[in-house]
Parts: C-alpha cells; sequence; structure tokens
C-alpha cells in the first residue's frame, strides 16, 4: 500500500494531512525519513510520526501553554485556535475545558473523550489553579465571599467554595472544582474587583510545565494521564 494511504488508514488523518506530513519530514519507514508519499509500505515495516510508531498513536494527551490570543477550540472564524498551535497530526484532539481567548497557561488537549469528561464535569470535582492579578488590593470580606461560594444569578446557584492564597494584595492563587462560564472574572466582579491577567497554572495535579513557552505544547507522562480518574 502507498506510504500516504497507510498514514491515513493507521494514523486516522486525512490524504492532505498525511502529504503535508511526509512533506514535513514527520514520517520515517524503518528509521530513515521518507518523503515520497507513494512509497509502497509492507507490513513487516515500522512507520513512525515524530519517531512515535504508529501503532503507539491511537489516543493522544497534550499539556499546551495557550498563549493569550488563541481560542480553547477546534475552529473560529476570527481568532486562531489552540489546535493551530499543534504541529502534530491532530485529527480529533479538543481542548478539555476552555480557557477564555485573554487567558493564558494550562490546556490539556485529547481525543480521549472519556478523560475529557473527567477533567471538565463537576463531579468528577476536578481542580482547576489560576493565578490572578487584579485590580484593586483583595479584601477580607472578599476572601470570605469566594470561600463560601458566589451566587450567578443566569445559574441560579452558588458556585462551590473556592481556597484562596494570597500572594502579594492585587496578586492572589484561586482554586476551584467547577468551570462555569467568565467563572474566576465573574467571582471576581461580585466582589467589587476586576481581574486583569488571569492565568491557569494547573488541573488536578497536572502542573504547567515551567520548560514550556507560551505556544508550546508536550505529551503528558502516563503519570499524568492516570492522575486524571
Ligand atoms: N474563568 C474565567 O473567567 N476565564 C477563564 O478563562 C477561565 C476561568
Amino acid at each position: 500500500m502507498r506510504l500516504d494511504k497507510y498514514l491515513c488508514h493507521n494514523a486516522s488523518i486525512t490524504r492532505s494531512e498525511a502529504k503535508k506530513a511526509i512533506k514535513k519530514k514527520q514520517i520515517t519507514v524503518n528509521d530513515k525519513i521518507i518523503t515520497d508519499p507513494s512509497l509502497h509500505i509492507t507490513l513487516d515495516q515500522e512507520v513512525c510520526i515524530n519517531d512515535t510508531p504508529l501503532k503507539h498513536l491511537g489516543t493522544q494527551y497534550l499539556m499546551l501553554y495557550k498563549p493569550s490570543g488563541f481560542i480553547s477550540s477546534t475552529e473560529d472564524s476570527h481568532y486562531p485556535t489552540v489546535i493551530d498551535l499543534i504541529d502534530q497530526p491532530a485529527r480529533g484532539l479538543h481542548p478539555a475545558g476552555r480557557l477564555d481567548v485573554d487567558t493564558t497557561g494550562l490546556v490539556l488537549l485529547t481525543n480521549d473523550g472519556q478523560w475529557a469528561h473527567k477533567v471538565t464535569s463537576p463531579n468528577h470535582e476536578c481542580k482547576k489553579r489560576y493565578l490572578v492579578t487584579l485590580d484593586r488590593e483583595i479584601t477580607d470580606q472578599a476572601i470570605e465571599m469566594l470561600n463560601d461560594g458566589i451566587y450567578f444569578k443566569s445559574e441560579e446557584r452558588k458556585t462551590r467554595p473556592a481556597s484562596v492564597k494570597v500572594i502579594e494584595s492585587t496578586l492572589v492563587e484561586l482554586t476551584i472544582s467547577e468551570g462555569m462560564f467568565h467563572q474566576v472574572k465573574r467571582m471576581f466582579a461580585a466582589t467589587d474587583n476586576e481581574v486583569i491577567e488571569l492565568h491557569r497554572s494547573q488541573i488536578g495535579e497536572i502542573t504547567l510545565d515551567s520548560n514550556l513557552e507560551p505556544g508550546e505544547y508536550r505529551p503528558l507522562t502516563q503519570h499524568e494521564i492516570e492522575s486524571i480518574h
């Protein structure tokens, strides 16, 4: 079978994605970079994408350092998406939970729907930690309100108790276990304050890798994948 066709069948990518990957020299056959999409592949050969053998491709789990200006979805007519930052076949890859376009930090991407559900579903209480830069100094009363939960009129319920660690008077770490629409910004707005900058540093036990620059990503380790349950 031709190499490009073989990639479509075994890596679940389109013919044009396969051709692109070949052109970008991401494909090796028996450790040799192959640039000819028509090369005949036999069953005894090992085909790799970015050094990953195809038989190991299957499900993907990545952590991405989302820069500001990118949207957490798979397509958008206004903004570049987090998927545009992924420089490898990304068929079926989705962000597990959303950050606002101006929020930076940790985004998990996967094509494993059940795993993503555990990250996002409030029932699994997967904690998300944010570094929040505020317009005004945080008050004791605001901390009490955040700890207690804040009533959101449109959802007709209170947010779950949040924990607050004050780093500086206008810089706090907020940990929440749900992901309501613009939740952090709305929680601080209810305390008569405004979020100036928002950065997600942690999801469950997975911390944003300090070696990643904005826009970079890496695969999750087995330990990180299994920490979401
Ligand atoms: N809460 C917000 O308000 N924005 C985000 O991007 C994430 C949490």
